[in-house]
């Protein structure tokens, strides 16, 4: 797997009774975007927490290349709920935590840190947001502080757990443009329910639920996702959806 970021072989993961991830082979290479999908429950976010370390496999193997092996090089945006943006931090502290867990809670932001977040920040277009506190923006804005949080360190890999949520039909082309760029300097795999969307932007699919079946194609059909056991029903915009949604 010269090029490939990790590898898992025939792994295993449970949170104590029975397990929530079986026999998985997967692999994550160069500059991969992969679309996690699969029901709810199935297994997607313990997916990623394997991936980060958060979740330890019962069995099998988790193989990290070399630039993969300490979990710097990865960058996370966890799955958010409304409640979440109660705190009272400022746009360019969330940004700035994207940097504490390399440096350790301990050791003190200096001034290329603060000029790296800047440039996050800009590169996000939320320089007039820098200073406001977290429950002033809006879901889509939020969305991208955290996108800002999980990329400050120039990661080789990064982790979406159902960035869409919030994401606002305005703000919705531009996130993805932004992962377009994103795309071409790091591998990308996101958990996402919304496969119309995503079968747009992402280049394959792993279809979760307890197994994982990996589908090498944007495109992917209602039997397609019966047949991997990801019972998830197409939304339709169109006679093909997948077709008709695909813009390059
Ligand atoms: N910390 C935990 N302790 C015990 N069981 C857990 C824990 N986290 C998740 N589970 C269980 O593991 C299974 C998979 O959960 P997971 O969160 O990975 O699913 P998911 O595919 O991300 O679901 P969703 O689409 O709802 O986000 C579920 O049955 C869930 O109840
Ligand atoms: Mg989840």
């Amino acid at each position: 797997m010269a090029t490939c970021l990790f590898e898992m072989k025939s792994l295993s993961a449970s949170y104590g009774a029975g397990l929530v991830l079986q026999d998985i082979d997967f692999r994550v290479c160069g500059n991969d975007f992969i679309g996690v999908i699969g029901p709810n429950g199935g297994g997607k976010t313990t997916l990623l927490k394997v991936i980060l370390g958060l979740v330890r496999p019962v069995a099998g193997e988790l193989i990290f290349s070399r630039e993969l092996r300490n979990s710097n090089n990865i960058g996370y945006l966890p799955q958010i709920s409304t409640g979440d943006s109660n705190y009272p931090v400022t746009v360019k502290d969330v940004v700035l935590s994207g940097l504490m867990i390399r440096k350790g809670l301990v050791s003190r932001m200096n001034k290329a840190d603060q000029k790296k977040a800047d440039e996050v920040i800009e590169e996000l277009g939320l320089e007039s947001l820098a200073e406001s506190s977290l429950n002033q923006l809006s879901g889509g804005q939020l969305q991208r502080v955290l996108l800002g949080r999980a990329i400050i360190g120039e990661p080789k890999l990064l982790l979406l757990d159902e960035p869409g949520n919030f994401v606002d039909a305005n703000f919705e082309h531009d996130f993805y443009e932004k992962l377009r760029d994103l795309n071409q300097r790091m591998a990308i795999l996101m958990v996402s329910h919304d496969i119309g969307t995503i079968s747009a932007h992402i280049k394959s699919f792993a279809c979760v639920n307890r197994h994982l079946n990996y589908h090498p194609s944007s495109e992917i059909s209602n039997e397609q996702l019966l047949a991997y056991g990801c019972p998830i029903q197409l939304i339709t915009h169109g006679a093909v959806p997948h077709t008709v949604l695909k813009t390059h």
